[in-house]
């Protein structure tokens, strides 16, 4: 396929698109708002005397927003949220945890074999889902499903497979509510999306410039613990199913007491590294002080260093302004690449080769 040659032209930018990845992202604020307010709206609550944690378990994409929960959460609530990628679940989990199992598919063997292993240990479940055998086993067994709508790929159903898990927190008396939050990062990425989208012209569109720098380099994603750690990785998987290039993330304070030493050799491929910092300007002031110091060990030698801020009000606003960044800087790059930036072809043949097997 012929890469894209002007980030200028929309209709050119979406030309490989064969999915809808660009009118999906275009329509994420109205998908957190359907989120919010229709799909959390009909969710059965478990019956669930006391819970000592919760456990996201999921893939990919789908267990995306279980890290957004678990940060959101964080300085929040007095329970800790686990997320889970994995067949097995934790020893902890039992009749005391509620678990969110996400698959929107539906389909992914580890997350039914962790909602099994939840089942036969007395966990509250909450099926998260299109449907699939997900939504089977929670038929069966008459366990609580949200119902998200299919159709778009799993990365970009953020809106539908996080806010829903955060409501029914707040529903359980776990969390203060926060509709006026999630109602004030709707709004703002509604407007973050003008500067952002297609039609938004590449001197001042951030997410443009930014795919130009990340083009023929490999994008290095540090993000900071606790805030934009979720973002950072959220980053690195859209790069890598979006673009279909590399891509790897990291967190400060950890960072600087390995990775960081890790920047002399080899000489030629560290002058292909171009090193994303996402910011919060909220991070702990130590922090900011590690970055100020960490962008003068690297910034001479690889290939650029370039930061993004957080903006808006609220945590979430500012989670979403960095992770509609990224979103819509991958799939630039997609175009850049001269690549569609939907089908995921490697996950799916090793799915294939998995259920053959
Ligand atoms: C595809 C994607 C993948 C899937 C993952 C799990 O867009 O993002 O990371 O999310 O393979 O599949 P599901 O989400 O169907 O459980």
């Amino acid at each position: 396929m012929d890469a894209v040659k002007d980030l200028n032209c929309p209709e050119e930018l979406c030309r490989l698109d064969t999915t809808g990845m660009f009118e999906a992202l275009e329509g994420l604020p109205a998908q957190c708002g359907q989120a919010c307010w229709d799909l959390a709206g009909k969710v059965e609550l478990p019956q669930i005397e006391a819970i000592s944690n919760i456990v996201v378990t999921g893939l990919g994409g789908s267990a995306i927003g279980g890290d957004l929960l678990r940060v959101y959460t964080a300085g929040k609530m007095a329970v800790p949220v686990i997320v889970n990628r994995d067949y097995v679940l934790p020893e902890f989990v039992g009749p005391d945890t509620l678990v969110f199992a996400v698959s929107y598919s539906g389909n992914t063997e580890e997350t039914l074999s962790a909602y099994e292993e939840a089942r036969s240990r007395g966990a509250s479940i909450i099926a998260v889902t299109t449907g699939g055998q997900l939504g089977e086993l929670a038929g069966r067994d008459g366990a609580p499903l949200i119902g998200v709508p299919g159709g778009i790929s799993p990365r970009a159903a953020t809106g539908f497979l996080f806010i829903p898990t955060l409501r029914v927190l707040q529903k359980l008396g776990l969390l203060e509510d926060s509709v006026d939050e999630i109602t004030e990062m709707i709004d703002f990425i509604r407007t973050l999306r003008g500067k952002l989208a297609p039609e938004a012209p590449q001197a001042e569109n951030q997410a443009k410039q930014l795919a130009q720098k990340l083009y023929n380099r490999i994008p290095v994603i540090w993000g900071s613990t606790g805030t934009t750690e979720v973002v950072a990785q959220r980053w690195k998987g859209q790069i890598n199913e979006n673009a279909k290039a590399p891509a790897y993330w990291n967190v400060l304070p950890e960072l600087n007491h390995n990775e960081i030493v890790g920047f002399q050799f080899p000489r030629e491929l560290l002058k292909k590294l171009h090193v994303v910092i996402l910011r919060d300007e909220r991070d702990h002031p130590r922090v900011h002080k590690r970055i100020e110091i960490t962008r003068g060990v690297i910034q001479d030698v690889v290939d650029g260093c370039t930061e993004v801020w957080a903006t808006g009000e609220g945590v979430l606003s500012r989670l979403f302004s960095l992770i509609y960044t990224g979103d819509y800087t991958s799939v630039y790059l997609a175009a850049l690449y001269g690549i569609d930036p939907g089908p995921v072809k490697v996950i799916d043949y090793l799915k294939k080769e998995l259920r053959n097997d």
